[in-house]
């Protein structure tokens, strides 16, 4: 049986980052709102409580009831989840003098804690917490200080029951992750046998039992999610998975034909529509945002379905839909910046049952199994590329000769990225065709052309992103190839926005 641990989530923004770092154990652990706890499920050998926005005092707080997990499983409090465990054992918690947020480094340890193994004082750990634990209930003590939290790190005697101010998940502690590895192998036991290769193994093996001799149809969009799902999927089925991929006319240079190949190339059953007239007669006029992506989303789920008809005895939808997108998230704030558009709403209406071989997985997961499974590099490690494509990257309205403009600047700034070996380092870019004319002057003409901007940033997850400090010379060489070479564009400006409060995308 493959051993789990349980993230119980109080709305921390740092939750998935728990989970990630706990997956690089190479052990397998799922997040679950804070009062799901899966009570009948053998294999969890631990359970971590999460950070939380809220006060333990605060009405809307998350609360769970700890007494039927303790003594059963060992479990690790992460600040509000250490802040409620003490609290709920008669100890004190009450707010900081003022809101602790940053660096701060362990002071005294308690030696031969099996927490705390390997960590020595000065070890820097990130705190970042309103409230603070003033007093520990009887039978606790603390384990960790650091100059201005007395009680940074705290066990419950005789007991696997364990809690910590500062946040061991985040990057900036460096001894986190020695903190969670003495947690989920020294006192979980953790056999540490989550990798690409097992997770490969038994979801071929699920995947086969579950589908038998049925058919599949799966719709790819050249991303790494889609993409690994079928490569999968074809090991698991292989000519009984079908794949459709729909060119809506706002790919990048080039891309749907490559793509295409490369699909090919690894034995994929693949059919390639082109439906961008389609696309372009639908967004012909139309300058809204919101709308675009509605009309690319709709427009998407008509070409698939239209081909998905055409093939005989599917019964599954298969799709690329990875964990983050999984996770029952606590919604605290609740507001929908963007709608992305993905091929939801597919299922209900074809009738189909769904097949999501990688909602177990986290981005880079889907990357090391894409690797495992013998993909090409450029496959795993391209740049996330909006659904909507070019659409949301022109602002205005749509039309195919902006559109090609827009694919030759891009192609020169991507391919510059490449050739100076910067691509691997930034999480995404792109150029932005922007709605503005401008005065230049070439030769002796005077020009009134279209300024574009180029985006390029760093993130972990997209949630949030900082602009790239691409060298001078770089941009200049990119700068100069545009104007030069692309008809229509006069000017080159670089966006250096992060987000929040801007975001990647410009629309
Ligand atoms: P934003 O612009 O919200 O983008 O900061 C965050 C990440 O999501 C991508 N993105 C989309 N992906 N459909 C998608 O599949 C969409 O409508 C969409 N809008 C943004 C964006 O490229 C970035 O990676």
């Amino acid at each position: 049986m493959q051993q789990k641990i349980i993230i119980l989530d109080f709305g921390s923004q740092t939750t998935q980052l728990i989970a990630r770092r706990i997956r690089e154990l190479n052990t397998y652990c799922e997040i679950l709102p804070y009062n799901k706890f899966p009570h009948d499920d053998r294999s969890v050998i631990g359970v971590v409580l999460s950070g939380s926005p809220f006060s333990v005092y605060d009405d809307k707080a998350f609360r769970t009831d700890i007494a039927p997990l303790m003594g059963k499983y060992p479990l690790l409090g992460i600040c509000y989840g250490a802040q409620m465990m003490a609290y709920q054992g008669g100890g004190m918690v009450e707010p900081a003098d003022s809101r602790e947020y940053g660096r701060a480094r362990l002071a005294k340890v308690e030696e031969n804690n099996p927490l705390l193994r390997d960590i020595a004082p000065g070890a820097q750990v990130w705190m970042s917490h309103g409230d603070t634990i003033t007093a520990l209930p009887e039978g606790y003590h603390t384990i960790a200080s650091t100059d201005k939290v007395a009680i940074a790190a705290y066990q419950k005697e005789g007991e696997k029951l364990w809690g910590v101010q500062f946040h061991p998940e985040v990057y900036h502690s460096e001894c986190g992750t020695r903190l969670l590895e003495n947690f989920v192998v020294g006192i979980c036991g953790s056999r540490q046998e989550w990798s690409a290769e097992s997770f490969i193994e038994s979801t071929v093996a699920k995947l086969k039992e579950q589908i038998g001799d049925d058919k599949v149809v799966l719709g790819l969009s050249g991303g790494v999610d889609s993409s690994v799902a079928a490569v999968l999927l074809n090991r698991a089925i292989g000519k009984n998975l079908t794949c459709i991929f729909v060119d809506h006319g706002l790919l990048r240079k080039n891309e749907f034909a490559d793509v295409l190949r490369d699909y090919e190339g690894l034995g994929l059953n693949v059919i390639g529509v082109d439906a961008s007239k389609k696309f372009f007669s639908e967004l012909a006029g139309v300058t809204d945002p919101e709308r675009k992506r509605k009309i690319i989303g709709k427009g998407f789920i008509d070409v698939f379905n239209e081909e998905a008809q055409k093939l005989t005895d599917v019964s599954w939808l298969g799709q690329g839909t990875i964990y983050p997108d999984c996770i029952e998230s606590l919604s605290i704030t609740g507001t929908t910046i963007k709608s992305h558009h993905n091929v939801g709403g597919l299922p209900e209406k074809m009738h189909l049952k769904l097949c999501e071989p990688l909602r177990l997985l986290f981005k880079d997961e889907v990357r090391r199994v894409g690797r495992q499974l013998g993909m090409p590099e450029h496959l795993i490690s391209r740049h996330p590329f909006p659904g909507p494509g070019l659409a949301v990257r022109i602002l205005g309205d749509i039309t195919p000769e902006k559109v090609a403009i827009l694919q030759e600047a891009d192609h020169i700034f991507i391919q510059g990225l490449r050739d100076w070996g910067l691509y691997d380092q930034v999480w995404q870019a792109g150029v932005i065709l922007l709605p503005v004319q401008s005065v230049g002057v070439m030769g002796d003409e005077r020009t009134y052309e279209r300024a574009v901007a180029l985006r390029a940033v760093t993130s972990t997850d997209g949630m949030t992103a900082d602009w790239v400090h691409l060298p001078y010379d770089f941009l200049a060489e990119v700068s100069n190839k545009i104007i030069n070479k692309v008809k229509g564009i006069n000017r080159v400006t670089y966006d250096i926005s992060s987000k929040p409060p801007a975001t990647i995308e410009w629309e």
